[in-house]
């Protein structure tokens, strides 16, 4: 089976220095040489890390009150490209980030994509405890990373072209196609965007509610049978026990078994066409030699499970 990697060192949608050296922190754990030589892929693309710097704006002023708009705009348009041209090759694309951000431009990718080599929408895994669909309007940080699901579904508007007006219809997800897993900080705007737009959302309460098996149960059937499943994993959608070195972490997570079993029950419907790994910062963590190490091992398990190492 056919992988497309692509290795994302970006780091503008949000203000903390280190993320942009998680995929080259993650590869050199070893983790696609496990994809390779245990689990048989066959591997196109990056080993080395795009670090885009070609596409920084000498000047990039806030925007509606977002930082590095231009960046992260021209950013995420050159990925979008890089992720369609796997996908439309009939590859599964593991992107590894990377902030949150970079979903505006892997899911504008698998969703050109996937359109026009199935005619299928696909839906959107988001395993988070944020939504990440914040507006600029709504945003009190005015970082990107908190809005990638607001622009590549169409609720945030492009009002210049040169911030996101090269989303095109063909790029966009559909709310109802959305389903999210982990949620256990969101801002009061977001809870009126999902609310208003009828958002599928599984909180931490109702994974202690119903446990971890019933929720992606339901989670899979509010997709549907037979939907290509795009599954972006932020590593905060962990316990900080499990992934202490991100930029926002946020207490009472999921274990690493919960995000284990996410992974290899998507695995297992047959459907994944596309994973990203997002917002694991080695630099960030108290004692951080041992922590970043302890976040890239978790990143690297959930991975190996989406790719359906554990399961017999
Ligand atoms: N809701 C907050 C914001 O909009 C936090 C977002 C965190 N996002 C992330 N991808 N870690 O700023
Ligand atoms: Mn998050
Ligand atoms: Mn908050
Ligand atoms: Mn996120």
């Amino acid at each position: 089976e056919d992988i497309g990697v692509v290795a994302v060192g970006f780091s503008g949608g949000q203000g903390k220095a280190g993320v942009d050296a998680a995929p080259s922190a993650l590869i050199e754990s070893g983790l696609l040489t496990q994809l390779r030589d245990e689990l048989n892929y066959k591997l196109h693309g990056d080993d080395k890390v795009n670090a885009y710097n070609d596409l920084v704006p000498k000047d990039d002023p806030p925007f509606r009150n977002m930082k590095n708009p231009g960046t992260v705009s021209a950013v995420t348009q050159r990925l979008s490209e890089q992720v369609y041209s796997h996908a439309k090759e009939g590859r599964m694309v593991l992107t590894l980030g990377g902030d949150h951000s970079i979903a505006i431009g892997t899911i504008a990718g698998s969703a050109k994509a996937i359109r026009e080599r199935l005619g299928r929408e696909i839906a959107v895994i988001w395993v988070d405890a944020h939504a990440d669909i914040n507006t600029p309007e709504t945003s009190d940080s005015g970082n990107i990373h908190g809005m990638p699901v607001a622009f590549v579904s169409g609720l945030a508007k492009e009002e210049k072209p040169e911030y996101f007006g090269w989303l095109k219809p063909e790029h966009m997800l559909n709310v109802s196609k959305l389903v999210y897993i982990g949620l256990r900080d969101v801002d009061a705007g977001e809870k009126r965007i999902l609310r208003e737009n009828g958002i599928r959302a599984f909180s931490m309460f109702d994974i202690d509610r119903y446990g971890i098996g019933r929720v992606v149960e339901m989670a899979l059937a509010h997709i549907g049978n037979d939907t290509p499943i795009h599954l972006s994993f932020d590593v905060d959608a962990l316990d900080p026990m499990w992934a202490p070195s991100t930029g926002t972490p946020v207490r009472g997570g999921l274990t690493l078994r919960e995000g284990d079993f996410i992974c290899e029950s998507v695995h297992l419907t047959g459907n994944l066409v596309a994973v990203d790994l997002v917002e694991v910062n080695p630099s960030l963590a108290a004692d951080r030699e041992a922590e970043a190490a302890e976040t890239i091992r978790a990143g690297c398990s959930l991975v190996r499970c989406a790719l359906g190492e554990s399961l017999l």
